[in-house]
């Protein structure tokens, strides 16, 4: 890619941060879709400073909220032709259950919803730039199970883990359904797995889920490390045969059995395409 145009979601800490920069080094320019306007612009102050290029530019959006998401999108409709690489990358685990003001459980909303209709709303210039979507899963997915019918879980007690696993779960189907949908009009979409990244990533998190993290910190890779499958994804060549994927450090790896499942992967789409429709 000539010229490669990247917008990319959680770009103000972590992973997303150390994946921004190392795009910036080389030459993309970078929109970083930002929830604090104010961490945002210091952000890219670093950023151009590190990287040396001008071109990167902050708008918010708060995955949380299905309209200021939209906002973003009509923003960047409004200021770009063409999208060449697409980073879903922000996300987050919470400790309580907290619902967003549009209703929805906050860990499915972050998650996936609000990149649902951000990467839909974005689809023109998606198509334009021949783009990839890369989504930031994890392998916490395999603790996911598709409760379709209890999206908010107001009929099973809340798990922390399990709202995350089955959000993370939900980005290798949407994965998968992006590669067959608009894999015939240029796009193609992979999923991953950062690895165990130290970040800002459970610093909520409470008990017994807080005692988990501390004991799995000896053993975290930096942000740095973190972002080197997003990096390889969004720049290696020849990598679009294996659209609709999910990856482990820079390969191809399996999903989880509940993952390949075909009938719950469509069953999602259908679902959050009715949901954002009032937004859409
Ligand atoms: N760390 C790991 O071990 C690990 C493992 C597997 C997968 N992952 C995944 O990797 C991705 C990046 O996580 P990380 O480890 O880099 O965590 P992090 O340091 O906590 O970064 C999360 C990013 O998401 C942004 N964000 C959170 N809620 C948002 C919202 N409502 N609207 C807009 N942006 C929001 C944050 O913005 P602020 O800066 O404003 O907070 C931040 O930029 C996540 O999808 C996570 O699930 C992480």
């Amino acid at each position: 890619m000539a010229f490669t145009t990247t917008v990319i979601t959680g770009g103000t800490s972590g992973i997303g941060k150390e994946t921004a920069l190392a795009l910036a080094k080389k030459g993309h320019a970078v929109y970083l879709l930002v929830r604090n306007m104010e961490k945002g612009e210091q952000v890219r102050q670093q950023i151009i400073t590190h990287s040396k290029n001008n071109s990167v530019y902050i708008v918010h959006c708060d995955l949380s909220d299905m309209e200021s998401v939209r906002t973003a999108a009509d923003t960047l409709r409004n200021s770009l032709m063409a999208i060449n690489v697409l980073i879903n990358n922000a996300g987050g685990i919470f400790a309580q259950k907290e619902i967003t003001k549009d209703g929805l459980e906050m860990t499915f909303a972050v998650n996936h919803l609000g990149h649902f209709l951000l990467t839909n709303a974005l689809m023109t210039q998606l198509e334009r730039g021949q783009a990839r979507i890369i989504n930031v899963s994890s392998e916490g997915h395999r603790l996911g199970k598709p409760r379709f019918n209890d999206i908010n879980w107001e009929h099973t007690p809340y798990s922390a883990m399990k709202a995350y696993g089955m959000a993370k779960l939900f980005n290798i189907y949407f994965t998968r359904s992006l590669a067959t949908k608009f894999g015939p009009k240029g796009i193609s979409s992979f999923a991953l797995h950062p690895g165990v990244v130290s970040t800002e990533f459970g610093a909520g998190l409470t008990g017994f889920n807080k005692t988990l993290m501390w004991l799995a910190s000896p053993f975290m890779i930096t942000a740095e490390e973190g972002a080197k499958t997003t990096i390889y994804l969004a720049t290696a060549q020849r990598i679009d045969a294996k659209s609709g994927k999910y990856f482990k450090k820079q390969e191809v790896a399996a999903t989880s059995a509940t993952a390949a499942d075909e009938k719950a992967r469509q069953t999602l789409w259908e679902l959050s395409t009715e949901m954002i429709e009032p937004f859409s």
